[in-house]
């Protein structure tokens, strides 16, 4: 496995956001975690990016326990975040956001050749490379985010919310981004989304958060199906 979360609680303060949760990615997986306002998804990232610590529990990633490393020692083994909302650096042109992302992964990453492949995925960022990125469309910050988590060829890409702000044809794009990213470069992903099906429909697994604990987990192609899932978020 390559990343196994085991028995995670997150709390700030009295309140838990995260109880007992367990789950894990295989290498080459795109796994969603699905759920509502709350139920605990960024917190979830956090905790396995470092940026909030885990209250108990234990993270391994590819065998080795990273509970208790900093986020850069976290980056460093190759896992990135796309944040929510996309957060990019607003007076930062295109092209150094991206570069913000560049970070030793311990193997030798060729940042103009990856930065080309970048280009040749997103067209729009090339040909906005100068400009600043608070000029952007919310769209096209989605982009530069993704793309300033590839520039090192991360291991594991952990994303938050992509849809969330995003007109439905925006959303199939993106989506059908990751799916590629996935299936053509075999990039593990493990996406956070309150838009259950269209995550689900691009996942190989998924688990469905309710209020800071797991319901439901399975293959995704069953999640869709399940009539309590149906019901509660899918609609
Ligand atoms: N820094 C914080 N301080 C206090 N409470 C927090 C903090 N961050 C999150 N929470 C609480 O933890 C719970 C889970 O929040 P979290 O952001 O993980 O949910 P989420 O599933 O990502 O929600 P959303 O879909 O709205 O992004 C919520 O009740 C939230 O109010
Ligand atoms: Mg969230």
């Amino acid at each position: 496995m390559l990343l196994e979360v085991e028995n995670l609680t997150v709390s700030y303060g009295d309140i838990l956001a995260v109880r007992n949760l367990s789950f894990v990615l295989d290498q080459g997986e795109l796994v969603s975690i699905v759920g509502a306002n709350g139920a605990g998804k960024t917190s979830i990232l956090n905790a396995v990016m470092g940026i909030e610590p885990s209250k108990s529990g234990k993270i391994l990633f590819n065998g080795e326990d990273i509970t208790r490393l900093p986020v850069h020692e976290r980056a460093r083994r190759g896992i990135r975040v796309v944040p929510e909302r996309s957060r990019v650096f607003p007076r930062l042109s295109v092209y150094e956001n991206i570069i913000t992302g560049v970070y030793r992964l311990g193997k030798k990453v060729a940042v103009q050749t990856r930065l080309e492949w970048l280009y040749g995925i997103f067209p729009r960022l090339e040909e906005r490379s100068g400009q600043l990125a608070s000029t952007l469309s919310g769209g096209e910050q989605q982009q530069l985010a993704i793309a300033r988590a590839l520039i090192s060829d991360p291991r594991l890409l952990l994303v938050d919310e992509v849809s969330m702000g995003l007109m439905p044809k925006l959303v199939d794009q993106v989506f059908a981004l990751l799916r590629q990213l996935n299936k053509e470069f075999g990039l593990t992903i493990l996406l956070v989304e309150q838009n259950a099906m269209a995550s689900l429909k691009i996942s190989d697994r998924g688990y469905v958060m309710e209020v800071g604990t797991c319901a439901f987990e399975g293959a995704a192609a069953d999640l869709i199906e399940h009539p309590k899932v149906k019901e509660a978020y899918l609609g």
